[in-house]
């Protein structure tokens, strides 16, 4: 898979798009038996070359690149461009030199010495609650360059993914984990696109992080439904991409809207959906 071949989408899968909001799509390597990292935390990165190689091909498309707050804290991570090809990569493609940065906190606990906070090559949003204390808060507004309260106990991610579009101008949202900022995301209904690749490997043991952990779904009408859009192996691994299902519509919807209405949506496939797609 080149780069090129990334086949971007900025319309999320959804018939009708009442307030414009990013498309969201997440990027995990995960080991055969589910795992994101061994039970420890200790190792979290373990895809091949080339899975790293698609990491930054997936950031290349993508206006910004969000983590949760144990991801940003435990490893040293930027969540930056990579090689100087893909800023040029970006800049073709019309995006900004270097992708934002978003970093989630509920409770503020994200650690300010934090790697990312000294690399300084584009900004860095802060989303958190008002559970996070005016204390946390000062500490992280010293280093990040917005700090949003985002709700009250939790993320309300319909009004912030709107924020996200309509003050940060960002179309596509690359999510990297970790397992409970992706739970959140994927019981908001809100992930459009999955990317996984997993790697011949097996972690084991309970504890260790999934691709959706945290509160999870108590019914299978509540899961998550995908469709499978594309296998690719490369060695021993396999790239996969799943996209979010649209669910029938229970009455018929206009299709043919104009593409320059803010509500403007139409199925991905659809021929305007292409032109759109190719003039982006
Ligand atoms: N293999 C891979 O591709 C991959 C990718 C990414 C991460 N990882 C690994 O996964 C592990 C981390 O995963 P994780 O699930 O423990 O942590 P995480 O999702 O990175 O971070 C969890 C923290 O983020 C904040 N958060 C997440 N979702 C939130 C929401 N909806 N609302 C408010 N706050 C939210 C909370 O911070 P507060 O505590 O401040 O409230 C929460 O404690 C690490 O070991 C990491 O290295 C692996």
């Amino acid at each position: 898979m080149k780069p090129t071949q990334i086949k971007q989408t900025n319309t999320p899968a959804k018939r009708v798009v009442r307030f414009p909001r990013p498309f969201v799509f997440v990027n995990m390597a995960m080991t055969a038996d589910g795992k994101i990292a061994t039970a420890n935390r200790a190792v979290s990165s373990f895809g091949s070359a080339r899975d790293k190689e698609h990491l930054y091909e997936l950031r290349a498309t993508a206006d910004a690149v969000m983590c949760g707050a144990r991801t940003a804290d435990l490893n040293k991570i930027s969540l930056g461009t990579g090689a100087a090809k893909f800023c040029r990569l970006r800049l073709k493609r019309g995006l900004a030199e270097h992708n934002l940065r978003i970093l989630v906190t509920g409770s503020g606990t994200l650690d300010p010495r934090a790697e990312i906070f000294r690399h300084r090559f584009s900004p860095i949003l802060v989303l958190t609650t008002t559970r996070a204390t005016e204390m946390r808060l000062a500490r992280l507004r010293a280093v990040a360059d917005e700090v949003k309260i985002c709700g009250k106990n939790d993320i309300n991610w319909g009004a912030t993914l709107r924020w996200l579009r309509t003050k940060w101008k960002i179309k596509r949202l690359l999510c990297e984990g970790g397992g409970e900022l992706n739970d959140a995301l994927f019981r908001a209904g809100l992930v459009d696109e999955l990317h996984l690749t997993v790697c011949p490997k097996i972690f084991g043991g309970r504890n260790a992080p999934t691709i959706s952990d945290g509160i999870g779904v108590a019914r299978l009408t509540d899961a998550a439904q995908l469709e499978l859009k594309s296998v690719e192996r490369v060695g021993d691994e396999l790239f996969l991409i799943f996209r979010r299902k649209i669910k029938p519509s229970p009455e018929p919807l206009p299709m043919h809207r104009s593409a320059n209405s803010p509500t403007a949506d139409v199925p991905p496939n659809a021929p305007s959906a292409r032109a759109r797609r190719r003039g982006d």
